[in-house]
């Protein structure tokens, strides 16, 4: 069985291929698979656009599991903005320095209750019988009052996580994949797919 994760970044593909690595099969990137396609992703939610590059990678992917996330920032002081347009955020050659910047100084006076965040992660997948399955996944935190941190990327200097008192551009790539949105996604999807193909072989 193969799996084929809809995503050019090759951090994504590192962290998939840790988390999949017992589950014996071959984990491609859709550049490994020989497969381009652009995806335009309009949806309104993360499990929309999630969901909108998994059926497209499927249209052109035979005999594979076809995986695809979306994921951002949901800051509830701004009705959960950026959300879906994380990336688009005062525009996707911004600097995240600046996008960071402004997101401080937009939160300047409010109080630590009024601060709470989430990172997202939706994960969609197409099944070679054409099934589908969506799951999301979440990390609570807090929008710190200062950028601090060097690891990571995008909003993370700005992701304070109270359990681990620092924010999650101060955490590993290792500590921060156990607690992310996008590693608990992952691990979910990872049970799932256990889960229906041990079914489905019970049942023959
Ligand atoms: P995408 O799912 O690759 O489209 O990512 C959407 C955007 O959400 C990224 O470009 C970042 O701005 C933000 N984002 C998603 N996950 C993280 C994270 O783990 N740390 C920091 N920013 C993130």
């Amino acid at each position: 069985m193969k799996i084929i994760f809809a995503t050019g970044n090759e951090n994504k593909m590192k962290e998939i291929r840790e988390i999949m690595a017992d589950l014996h099969c071959e984990v491609l990137s859709m550049k490994e698979a020989g497969i381009v396609v652009e995806v335009e992703e309009d949806g309104e939610t993360f499990e929309e656009n999630a969901q909108i590059k998994a059926r497209a990678i499927a249209e052109v992917a035979k005999d594979a599991i076809v995986l695809a996330d979306d994921s951002g920032l949901e800051i509830d002081f701004l009705n959960k903005e950026p959300g879906v347009r994380s990336s688009r955020f005062m525009g996707v050659d911004t600097p995240y320095t600046i996008k960071n910047q402004h997101i401080l100084e937009l939160l300047k006076e409010t109080e630590e209750e009024q601060r709470s965040a989430r990172f997202v992660c939706a994960i969609a997948a197409v099944l070679p019988d054409k099934k589908e399955k969506v799951i999301r996944a979440t990390i609570e935190g807090q929008i710190a009052k200062e950028s601090i941190g060097e690891e990571g990327f995008g909003y993370d200097p700005i992701f304070y996580v109270p359990e681990f008192g620092c924010t999650t551009a101060e955490l590993s790539m290792e500590q921060k994949n156990k607690i992310s949105h996008r590693g608990k996604a992952l691990a979910k999807m990872k049970k799932f797919i256990i889960e229906y193909y041990g079914m489905q072989k019970q049942s023959k």
